[in-house]
Parts: C-alpha cells; structure tokens; sequence
C-alpha cells in the first residue's frame, strides 16, 4: 500500500497565515492538502519571490494609502494571489492587478479573487504592451516568456513605477540576432546552444543597465536553487533617481560591439522622447 502523504511535512512548507483554501483553488495543494513535486517547486518561487519583495511592499503601504502591484504575464496568478493573501489582505488597503493575455487563465483568476472574497484584486486581459491601468506602484512579472519581461519593463516606466522585480523567463530574440552578428567575439556565440545562453545571457545584462539608464538602482542575483528551476536570475529594480546617462552609454556601447539588443528597449532608447 502507497504511503499516506505526510500532511504536516507539507503543510510545513505553507507560511503563518497562508491560506489553505486559496492554494487549493488554485491547485497548488490537492484537495486532500497535498503538495506534488511540480507544485511544491512553484510554491517555493513564489515564497522566495514574495519574501524578496516584502520590503518594497511595506514602503509602499507606510508611504501610500492604496499602493497598486501590477502583476504582469500572470498566467494563473500564483504570484499574485500569495501576495495579497500575505500582506495585502491582512493591511486591508492596496489592489494587486494581474495582466495576463490567456481569457482562460483571466476568466479563472477572476472567480478565484471572488470566491476568496479580494475584492482588491483586478485582472485585465491583454497584453501587456497594451495595458494601461492607472499609477502603479511596484511591477513584478515572474518568468514571462521571452520578449514579454522587455513588455514589463516598458509598462513599468509608463506606469512610473518605484519597484520591478522581474524573474526573466526563455529568451530567444537575442540568439536569432547573433546569428548574423560578426566581429571580434563572435566565437563566444558560435554554436546554436551557445547563442541560446549567450543571447540570454546578453539580454538580462541589457535589462539591467537599460533599468540603470532609467534611474533604477539595480540589483541581480539568484532566485531560488536550481534544483528548484533553470530560469532562476531575480533582477530587482528600485527608483532613485530620473535618468543615468552612464548606464544609458554602457547600454549602446555593448549592443553596438556585439551587435543585438531587445529590439523594445533599442527602440525605446532611440525614440526622440527618449533623448537626453
Ligand atoms: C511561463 S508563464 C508564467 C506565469 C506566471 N507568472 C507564473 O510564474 O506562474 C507566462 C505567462 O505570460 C503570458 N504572456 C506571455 N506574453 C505575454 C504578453 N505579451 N502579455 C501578457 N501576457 C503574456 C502567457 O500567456 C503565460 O500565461
């Protein structure tokens, strides 16, 4: 006969306070409050994620009375929903919107906030190039794919935002780029495996210093263990002061010398709106 989940070795991995009904809603505990190897992994990003950006939550609150997280690629909202569960609910102020393009993911995270009774918390379908949705006062956006973490930097900048953290998912734009860029180091990106992480490589290192260039303080560090997912750098972002020329200058001198850049960031730095 299987052995009986442990529940009280899973539930040890739940926080004071989070609530049991919520992660079953949305399937990260079963109904019997078990926890699978798949879900336990997410939980554990989310946690990590949520405790990294805990300090930024609570500027927030002590400086506004309603301080607005935009949550953006949200996919089934995990993020999201384990945020306001932990601190916006028990503050009783603040509103956690998530953008997401998939109607099906929206329409379910909709009736979860309802069930669960935040009436804080918005969801808007679309892209996130395309969202628009009022000051917001931190951006967070967890592994979405490819072009749509460069999305979230540009709405972070629309929306004026002090705070984006951002755990970039697969990127591929930069590896296609590569494959035509010639010169001194090309040998660095010769093979297509190493375009790949080159190219991945590259385009977190834009982020940053294009946040840099934005008057971002930027730090980069680890997310969770690997053992817990691949895509696992944590790019974190505070405001402080309006724009950084140096930075802007390192960003055009290593796209110009490898020869690609994330075409949203390029093309936003060389709009006339953009110039010093
Ligand atoms: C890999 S999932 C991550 C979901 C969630 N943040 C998480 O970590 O569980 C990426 C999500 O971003 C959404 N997405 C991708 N590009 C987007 C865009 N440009 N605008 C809005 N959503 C997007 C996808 O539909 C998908 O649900």
């Amino acid at each position: 006969m299987a052995a009986k989940p442990d529940k009280t070795e899973e539930l040890a991995d739940l926080w004071p306070g989070q609530s049991v009904p919520l992660l079953k809603a949305l399937h990260i505990l079963t109904q019997n409050g078990g926890l699978n190897a798949d879900s336990r992994r997410k939980l554990k990003q989310v946690q990590h994620l949520a405790q990294l950006i805990k300090p930024a939550i609570d500027a927030a609150l002590s400086h506004t009375d309603q301080p607005v997280l935009a949550d953006l690629g949200a996919g089934k909202s995990y993020l999201g929903f384990v945020l306001y569960d932990l601190y916006f609910a028990p503050a009783g102020r603040g509103k956690v919107i998530g953008v997401e393009a998939r109607p099906d993911l929206v329409a379910t995270a909709r009736r979860i906030a309802a069930e669960s009774g935040f009436a804080r918390m918005e969801f808007v379908e679309g892209r996130i190039g395309e969202a628009g949705v009022g000051p917001v006062d931190i951006v967070t956006a967890l592994h979405a794919c490819d072009t749509a973490t460069d999305e979230a930097i540009l709405f972070a900048l629309k929306h004026d935002a002090k705070t984006i953290a951002l755990v970039p998912c697969c990127q591929a734009e930069l590896a296609r780029e590569l494959e035509d860029a010639k010169g001194p180091m090309q040998q660095l990106w010769r093979h297509p495996i190493q375009r790949r992480e080159f190219g991945a490589h590259l385009t977190n290192v834009l982020r940053g210093l294009f946040l840099e260039a934005q008057g971002y303080k930027v730090r980069v560090t680890e997310l969770t263990g690997l053992e817990h997912s691949l895509k696992n750098e944590f790019i974190f972002a505070a405001r402080h002061q309006r724009a950084n020329p140096r930075a802007r200058a390192e960003f055009e001198k290593l796209a110009k010398d490898v020869g690609a850049a994330p075409s949203l960031l390029r093309d936003f730095l060389a709009a006339p709106s953009s110039a010093e």
